[in-house]
């Protein structure tokens, strides 16, 4: 039989008899943080096996995917989307898995869209885009970020473990691009002594395209995947090699609390950026909340636990008890795992990134 080794077996919501700030007031954690991007996993499947996230000795072992059932509706989303806007979440990232596999995802993205004033972007591995580009942007999806490990065949097909070719998210980027979705961030996670050599392929082929390359710190999220601080590169390494090839200058952030470190080529052939979520942790910022493809909230991507949503929704809560209960987990949120981060968290069972998201 199956077990379901990784996921949190129920997950509870503090139970709180405060009443939330009034409607519309924003939401302060225990840290003095707000409560900005919502991040929605909609599908804990993929077609790519990455071995920093899904690695196929656990996930296509004894691992067992979530069924149809218990994944929430387009409409229980949307649902909990509209609450969380009305709490000042101004941007919602679709994710997965790979949420591209998630059928009629436009129709998601269609509910989503009619929220007001909120900017909805899309984290894909890009192979459905040139099927669905032109359909999400119709839906009205603003932004998509494509995640490519490698720019050579080899080193490629051993980062996604799935035999797909370079050139399969090459066609997506391009069929992106061709949609509207005009720059495009690159998400490249590096992992030292299997992709680390291709960094400077990499800046190569997308300097002067316009999108925007990020390299990623290989991190300790779930439990599956093998982490040791040995195979994480750190970004400072990664700006120094490129800087010796292409010389490049810090810029601006685009707003506080922003997880990209930017840069651009001194040529003024584009921008790059780092994410240095394991040397340089950016938890005393981080506006983010998540919503697992089964409806449990989680305030950080190295939870233990989360708080089930679904229960409620499907009880026939009202909005105000929905507010409630969202109110209540982000006031008592006080996490800020990358900061504390030892060798011993590191073996901490956590959830997956496939399941909660990237
Ligand atoms: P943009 O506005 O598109 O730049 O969004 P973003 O900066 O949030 O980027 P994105 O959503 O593409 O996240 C990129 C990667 O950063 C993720 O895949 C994670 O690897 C990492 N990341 C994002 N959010 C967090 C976070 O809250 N904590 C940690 N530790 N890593 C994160
Ligand atoms: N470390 C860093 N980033 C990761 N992602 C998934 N697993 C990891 C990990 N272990 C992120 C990558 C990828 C996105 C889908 O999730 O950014 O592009
Ligand atoms: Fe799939 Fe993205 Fe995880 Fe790779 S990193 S296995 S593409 S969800
Ligand atoms: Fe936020 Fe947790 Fe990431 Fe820190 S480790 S930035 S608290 S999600």
């Amino acid at each position: 039989m199956k077990s379901i080794p990784i996921y949190p077996a129920s997950g509870t919501l503090p139970l709180s008899t405060d009443e939330p700030p009034p409607a519309g007031a924003l939401l302060v954690d225990q840290r003095g943080r707000t409560v900005h991007d919502l991040r929605i996993s909609v599908t804990d499947r993929c077609n790519f096996r990455c071995i920093y996230c899904m690695p196929r000795e656990v996930f296509d072992a004894d691992h067992a995917f979530l069924a149809r059932k218990e994944l929430l509706s387009f409409e229980e989303i949307t649902r909990v989307a509209r609450l969380f806007a009305a709490r000042g979440v101004r941007k919602i990232r679709i994710t997965g898995g790979e949420p591209l596999l998630r059928k009629h995802v436009e129709n998601l993205i269609a509910q989503l869209a009619e929220i007001p004033d909120v900017e909805l972007t899309l984290t894909t591995n890009g192979v459905l885009l040139p099927k669905l580009a032109r359909v999400l942007r119709a839906a009205g999806l603003h932004r998509v970020t494509v995640s490519l490990d490698a720019i050579d065949d080899a080193t490629f097909r051993k980062m996604n473990d799935a035999d797909y070719p370079v050139s399969a998210v090459l066609k997506g980027i391009a069929a992106a691009e061709d949609a509207g979705f005009g720059p495009i961030k690159v998400n490249m996670v590096v992992k030292r002594g299997v992709n680390d050599h291709g960094v400077i392929d990499m800046a190569r082929h997308f300097r002067g395209t316009g999108h925007i390359l990020r390299f990623i710190e290989f991190m300790d999220v779930g439990s599956s995947n093998g982490w040791e601080m040995s195979a994480v590169v750190p970004s400072r390494e990664i700006i120094e090699r490129i800087h010796q090839v292409f010389p490049v200058e810090q810029i601006e952030p685009n707003y506080t609390g922003e997880v990209a470190e930017r840069w651009r080529y001194s040529d003024g052939s584009g921008e790059l950026g780092v994410i240095s979520s394991v040397t340089q942790a950016f938890c005393s910022t981080c506006t983010r909340i998540r919503l697992s493809t089964e409806g449990k909230l989680y305030t950080c991507l190295f939870a233990q636990s989360g708080h089930d949503l679904r229960t409620l929704l499907r009880a026939g809560a009202s909005d105000p008890d929905l507010d409630r209960a969202i109110a209540a987990v982000w006031q008592h949120r006080e996490d800020r795992y990358s900061e504390i981060r030892t060798a011993n968290t590191a073996g901490l069972r956590k959830i997956e990134m496939s399941y909660i998201g990237g």
